[in-house]
């Protein structure tokens, strides 16, 4: 009766980044956990271009040095995708 969390590596995260992108959807990590920003691209206060300086990458640095009071938890509730695994540890 749950769906178990989907282990993303570092190497899949990648191709999710600002550039040579051909998934068009665009990820990054918080906390350790996987986050498709695309939906939430055109909403953000800070500009498409901020949040896409994070794509294919942990964005937990910036992200908190920018606005460490801002509840990403909650936002992006909708738009997890799965936890960041070590390169060895993928589900494929
Ligand atoms: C503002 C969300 C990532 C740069 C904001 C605000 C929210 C938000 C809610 C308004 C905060 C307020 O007014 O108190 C998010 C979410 C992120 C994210 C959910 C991750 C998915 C980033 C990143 C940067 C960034 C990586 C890179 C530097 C900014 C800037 C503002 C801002 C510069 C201020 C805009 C202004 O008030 O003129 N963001 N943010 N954000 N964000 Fe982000």
């Amino acid at each position: 009766p749950y769906t178990p969390l989907r282990r993303i590596t570092p190497s899949e995260l990648s191709t999710h980044g600002a550039r040579k992108n051909e998934t068009k959807t665009y990820w990054t990590v918080l906390e350790g956990r996987v986050y498709d920003m695309t939906p939430y691209l055109p909403y953000h206060p800070g500009g498409e271009k901020e949040l896409l300086r994070v794509a294919g990458k942990d964005g937990t640095k910036l992200f908190n040095l920018t606005h460490s009071w801002v509840n990403w938890e909650n936002m992006l509730r909708g738009c997890e995708v799965g936890i960041l695994v070590s390169e060895n540890e993928g589900s494929k």
